[in-house]
C-alpha cells in the first residue's frame, strides 16, 4: 500500500471527539507529502498570502493549514464565522478574511487584540508586557478597507474586557484561531469559547508547540486534562474539535 493510500484507509469517523483521517490528510500531507507545493499554486491561497505578507508572524505552514480547514472543512459546519485571539498587525486575520469572503459570503471574522502589545505576563511566559507593540490599528483598518474586507471586524482591547461584550451579539463560531502566546490569554480564550463554538468547531492553536510560548503549552495541557479531549492534528499546529465527544 502506498503512503497516500494509507491516509485514505484511516478510519473516517469521529472517535474520541476528532476525525483522525482528516488530521492525517492535513498534517501528514503537509509534513511528508507534497500538499504544500500544490496549495501554494492555488490562486485563492496566493491572493490571501500576498495580503498577509510582511504583516504576519504566522508561519507559511500554519497559514496553509488554516487555508485547508477553511476551504475543505469549515463549509460542513453550521457556522462559518471565525474569531481570532491575537492579531498583531492583522496578517493572519486578513489572510482568513480574504478566503472567507470568497468562499462564504455573509460569514464574519472578528480579530481581537490590544493592538498595543502584550498585556501583563507571568513568569512562565517568555514574552513581556509591550512585546508585539508595533501595531497601528488605524493603519490595519485602512489596509483591510482598501482590500475590500468588509467581513472583518477588529476589536481593540484585552480579550478579558472585550470578549464578554462581543459574545452578547454574535453567533456561535466555526473556527477560533488562538494566537496569543501567553498562559493567561490562551487559558481565558479557550475556556470562554468552549461553549460558544458550533458543533465540530475548530480550535486552532498557533503557538502551543512553539518553544517560546510555554504558557500556551501549559494552557493546552490543562484543556486536555480538564476537558479530557484529544487533538485532531498536532502538526504544523495543534487543532482540537469542540462538541464531538460522546
Ligand atoms: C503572536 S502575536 C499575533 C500574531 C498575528 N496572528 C499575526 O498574524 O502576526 C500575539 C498577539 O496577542 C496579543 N495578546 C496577548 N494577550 C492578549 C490579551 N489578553 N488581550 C488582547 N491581546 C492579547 C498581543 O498583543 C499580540 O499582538
Amino acid at each position: 500500500m502506498n503512503e497516500n493510500a494509507r491516509v485514505e484507509h484511516m478510519p473516517d469517523r469521529i472517535e474520541r471527539g476528532r476525525n483522525v483521517r482528516e488530521g492525517y490528510q492535513r498534517g501528514w500531507g503537509l509534513q511528508f507529502d507534497k500538499l504544500a507545493d500544490r496549495i501554494v499554486k492555488e490562486p485563492l491561497f496566493g491572493q490571501a498570502f500576498q495580503l498577509a505578507q510582511g504583516r504576519t508572524a504566522v508561519s507559511p505552514y500554519n497559514l496553509i493549514n488554516l487555508y485547508l480547514i477553511v476551504l475543505h472543512f469549515l463549509g460542513r459546519l453550521e457556522s462559518h464565522d471565525i474569531i481570532e485571539f491575537g492579531s498583531y498587525r492583522g496578517g493572519s486575520a486578513v489572510f482568513m478574511a480574504w478566503c472567507l469572503k470568497t468562499l462564504y459570503p455573509g460569514a464574519k471574522i472578528y480579530a481581537l487584540d490590544t493592538f498595543e502589545g502584550m498585556p501583563e505576563t507571568e513568569d512562565i511566559d517568555w514574552h513581556k508586557p509591550g512585546d508585539f507593540g508595533g501595531a497601528d490599528i488605524d493603519e490595519i483598518c485602512d489596509f483591510a478597507d482598501r482590500a475590500g474586507l468588509d467581513n472583518l471586524v477588529f476589536v481593540k482591547g484585552r480579550f478579558q474586557d472585550t470578549l464578554p461584550i462581543l459574545l452578547k451579539s454574535v453567533r456561535p463560531f466555526g473556527l477560533a484561531h488562538i494566537d496569543c502566546d501567553i498562559y493567561s490569554a490562551v487559558k481565558y480564550c479557550q475556556d470562554a469559547m468552549w461553549d460558544r463554538m458550533c458543533k465540530g468547531g475548530y480550535l486552532v492553536y498557533d503557538d502551543a508547540l512553539v518553544s517560546s510560548c510555554f504558557g500556551a503549552t501549559q494552557a493546552v495541557e490543562e484543556l486536555i486534562m480538564e476537558r479530557r479531549v484529544h487533538c485532531e492534528q498536532i502538526w504544523p499546529h495543534a487543532v482540537f474539535r469542540v462538541g464531538l465527544q460522546s
